[in-house]
């Protein structure tokens, strides 16, 4: 099962960025190819790709996997980056993250208005990120059409924050 390779293969590393934190390193993920694939497999066979036009990944680590599986189910890809990254006009939102506070910007183009849009990120910890990112979504006039994680930290209850836009919340690891 995927699950069960995702977690002999994520490394917990304690006290990043800062103290108390376990913090989940997914970069011994991207040193296996076949690993790499089988995520994308398995986010395509979860997700009712008919309910999505548009899939928007978050930086940094939501870009890793967020422009495979754009390409995989054959939809443009939207970058959510951090403040001050976008070069064109932008719209922005500040959000609390599990270890500080941070602002994310996407393109006021970046999508027309009435696209569903998949939120993807690497991991879900408090929910905070993809909270801001539907807020953005939604004052450009798209849709939320759904959530895709690698990895849900399920002990911060972020998927409570998403209770209330989703339709689709596809986690392929706790
Ligand atoms: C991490 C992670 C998610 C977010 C999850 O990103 O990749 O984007 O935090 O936290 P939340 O659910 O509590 O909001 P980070 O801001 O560390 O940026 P990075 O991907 O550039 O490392
Ligand atoms: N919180 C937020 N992002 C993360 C974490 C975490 O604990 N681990 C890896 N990315």
């Amino acid at each position: 099962m995927i699950d069960q390779r995702l977690k002999s293969v994520v490394r917990d590393v304690y006290d990043f960025p800062q103290p108390g934190i376990v913090f989940k390193d997914i970069t011994p993920i991207l040193k296996d190819p076949a690993l790499c694939k089988a995520i994308v497999d398995a986010f395509e066979a979860r997700l009712q790709a008919d309910t999505i036009d548009v899939v928007a990944g978050i930086e940094s680590r939501g870009f890793l996997f967020g422009l495979m599986l754009a390409q995989r189910l054959g939809k443009p890809f939207v970058p959510i980056r951090k403040q001050g990254k976008l070069p064109y006009r932008t719209v922005a939102q500040s959000y609390a993250l599990e270890y500080g506070e941070a602002t994310i910007e996407v393109h006021e183009d970046a999508f027309n208005a009435g696209a569903r849009i998949l939120i993807h990120d690497d991991l879900l910890a408090t929910g905070g990120t993809v909270a801001a990112t539907s807020q953005l979504v939604q004052r450009l006039g798209g849709l939320v059409a759904g959530y895709a994680f690698i990895i849900s930290l399920d002990f911060l209850k972020g998927k409570e924050r998403l209770a209330d836009y989703s339709t689709q919340v596809v986690s392929l690891a706790a």
